[in-house]
C-alpha cells in the first residue's frame, strides 16, 4: 500500500487500510473501492489522504512504530479526557489518569521494542480529530526522539505522559480563537499563549502525575534561543522534555492540515525544522528527529535524477535521503531495485521530487 493525498484519489482506487474515525468507528473497510462521492466526502471531512493498494505499491507493507489498535485506543481515551477537562468534570478526568498511564506504558514499550523502525506512517485524520490525534502524535514522536537521546524507560514514561497532555490548557481557550481560519489579532495571540500556564496549573492542581510530565505543558513553547513563551527561557533552562515536545509539536502541526494552511510534506517540514537548528530548537533534538523521520517515507512515489520513477521500499537511519527504491515503468512495478544508500553504481542518482498523480 501507499499513501495518496485526497486530491489525487481516483474512483476505483482501493483502500489499503481500514479508515477509522473518532471513537474507533470504521468509516470504510480495507479493500473498499472508492467512488467519486466517497472521495468528495473524505475531502469534506478533512482527510488529507488515505492508504491505497495499487499496482505500483504491490507487496509493500508499511509498518508503524505502534500498533494501530493501540493508536485508536489512545486517541479515544485522549478525546474522552479532553472532553472531561473542557466541561469541567474534574473528577471524571482524574479517574482517567490510570488508563492514560497504562496507555503511556504501552506506547513506550512498543516504541522501545521497535526502535529500529523509522516513522513511516503518515497519520490519517479528519479535521475534528486534530487535538486528540495531535496529542498522540506528539507523544509518539517525543518517545521516538527520547530513545535516540538515550533516555531510560522511567524517563520515557514521564516524557510521554507530558507530551500527551502538553496542550491540556487549550481546553480553556475559546474555540473561535483556536480554530480561527485567518490571522490572529495580537490580543487573540496573547490569549492563545496563556494555554501553557493554564495547562500546567490545571495538571498541578488537579492531576496526580509526575512534575516532569507537567513541566512539558509549561515549557513546550519556549524556544532554545530564548524567544519563546511564557517565560522566555533559553538553552538548558528549558526542561529537556519541553525541548523534545517543542520539536514534536511543530513537526506534527506542520504536517497536518490546519484551518489557516495546508499540510507540508515530511521533507518540507524537516527542512523547516532544520531552519530553526540552534535558534528555535535544541540542535541535539533536531538531530534525533532527522534520524527517525524519513523525508520520503516507505510508499512514496518519487522521480529520480536519471529520469526514472520509483517507489520507496526501505529507509536507512544513517542516510535518510537515500532510501532503497523499486523502479516503476509504465505504471507497473519492475524487478529492478536501486539501493541509493549502498549501491556503488547508484552514487550519482538522487531523488529529485515526488510524483504527483
Ligand atoms: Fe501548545
Amino acid at each position: 500500500m501507499r499513501y495518496v493525498s485526497t486530491k489525487h484519489l481516483k474512483p476505483g482506487d482501493k483502500l489499503g487500510a481500514d479508515l477509522v474515525a473518532s471513537h474507533n468507528r470504521v468509516l470504510l473497510r480495507k479493500g473498499r473501492e472508492l467512488t467519486r462521492s466517497m472521495i468528495n466526502k473524505l475531502e469534506i471531512l478533512g482527510y488529507q489522504g488515505v492508504y491505497v493498494d495499487d499496482k505500483i505499491s504491490e507487496g509493500l507493507d508499511i509498518q508503524d512504530v505502534i500498533d494501530p489498535r493501540l493508536k485508536h485506543a489512545a486517541r479515544a481515551e485522549m478525546q474522552a479526557f479532553f472532553r472531561n477537562v473542557e466541561t469541567n468534570r474534574i473528577h471524571q478526568a482524574r479517574k482517567r489518569i490510570p488508563t492514560i498511564r497504562s496507555i503511556v506504558h504501552s506506547i513506550v514499550d512498543e516504541v522501545v521494542a521497535n526502535r529500529d523502525i523509522m516513522i513511516n506512517i503518515i497519520d490519517i485524520r479528519a479535521y475534528d480529530d486534530y487535538t486528540y490525534s495531535h496529542s498522540l502524535n506528539v507523544a509518539v514522536l517525543s518517545v521516538v526522539m527520547g530513545t535516540v537521546l538515550g533516555l531510560g524507560k522511567k524517563q520515557l514514561y514521564a516524557l510521554t505522559m507530558g507530551a500527551l497532555l502538553h496542550d491540556a490548557g487549550k481546553m480553556f481557550i475559546k474555540k473561535e480563537i483556536l480554530n480561527k481560519p485567518s490571522r490572529l489579532t495580537p490580543e487573540e495571540f496573547e490569549e492563545i499563549k496563556t494555554h501553557s500556564e493554564l495547562g500546567y496549573r490545571y495538571l498541578s492542581d488537579q492531576m496526580e502525575i509526575p512534575e516532569e510530565a507537567r513541566i512539558v505543558a509549561l515549557h513546550h513553547h519556549e524556544q532554545y534561543c530564548g524567544k519563546g513563551y511564557p517565560a522566555g527561557l533559553s538553552g538548558d533552562d528549558i526542561h529537556l522534555y519541553g525541548r523534545v515536545c517543542c520539536v514534536a509539536d511543530v513537526y506534527d502541526a506542520l504536517t497536518s492540515d490546519r484551518p489557516y494552511r495546508k499540510s507540508m510534506l515530511p521533507s518540507d517540514a524537516i527542512e523547516y525544522i532544520m531552519g530553526g537548528y540552534d535558534t528555535h530548537f535544541d540542535p541535539r533534538i533536531v538531530d534525533a528527529l532527522t534520524r527517525k523521520i524519513a523525508p520520503y517515507p516507505v510508499g512514496t512515489y518519487v522521480h529520480l535524477s536519471n529520469g526514472q520513477k520509483a517507489i520507496v521500499v526501505k529507509n536507512y537511519q544513517e542516510n535518510i535521503l537515500r532510501p532503497k527504491v523499486r523502479i516503476i515503468a509504465d505504471g507497473e512495478p519492475t524487478s529492478e531495485y536501486i539501493n541509493l544508500a549502498y549501491d556503488m553504481s547508484a552514487l550519482n542518482i538522487t531523488i529529485t521530487g515526488i510524483v504527483n498523480e
